[in-house]
């Protein structure tokens, strides 16, 4: 099967129905990308397919074939990403475990609302769960970032 993981091109020999997030972990060694719930509850696997977030706990990697996928690992590869600045900013996370999958999120609410509310905010991120409880800096460097995207620093 022929998959494209951050503009790179993959072969993998594995079995269709196997979720997406074991391809990525366990085959490719993309780890960037964490197991939590296993059951599409806590986003903590959220991946880009075709520029939408999906749980890739429960996505077959069938559905990834010949399509575009973006992990952490490929947001932010030639500069980093407004998300990045900002997490970076306001020093967000706390033990990390959620984060990529809150950034995967993120990205998408910033691409489709350029100035979200918090309002906005909270109903893009509610399906990522952060067991620590950064949901304030989380907001606070969404619209951080969403300023550093409105000043030209996206990519
Ligand atoms: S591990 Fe996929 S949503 Fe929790
Ligand atoms: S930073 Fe620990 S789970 Fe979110």
């Amino acid at each position: 099967m022929k998959l494209t993981i951050n503009n790179h091109s993959y072969t993998v020999d594995v079995d269709p129905a196997m979720p997406l997030l074991w391809v990525l972990r366990d085959v490719l060694h993309l780890t960037g990308t964490k197991f939590g719930c296993g059951m599409a509850q806590c986003g903590a696997c959220t991946v880009h397919l075709n520029g939408e977030a999906v749980r890739s706990c429960v996505t077959p990697v069938k559905r990834a074939e010949g399509q575009k996928v973006i992990t952490i690992e490929g947001i932010g590869q030639q500069h980093l990403h407004p998300l990045q600045q900002a997490w970076a900013a306001m020093d967000v996370p706390q033990c990390g475990y959620c984060q990529s999958g809150q950034i995967m999120s993120a990205a998408v609410l910033l691409r489709e609302n350029p100035h979200p509310t918090d309002e906005d905010i909270d109903a893009a991120m509610s399906g990522n769960i952060c067991r620590c409880g950064t949901y304030p800096r989380i907001r606070q460097a969404i619209h951080h970032a969403a300023q550093l995207q409105n000043k030209g620093g996206v990519q």
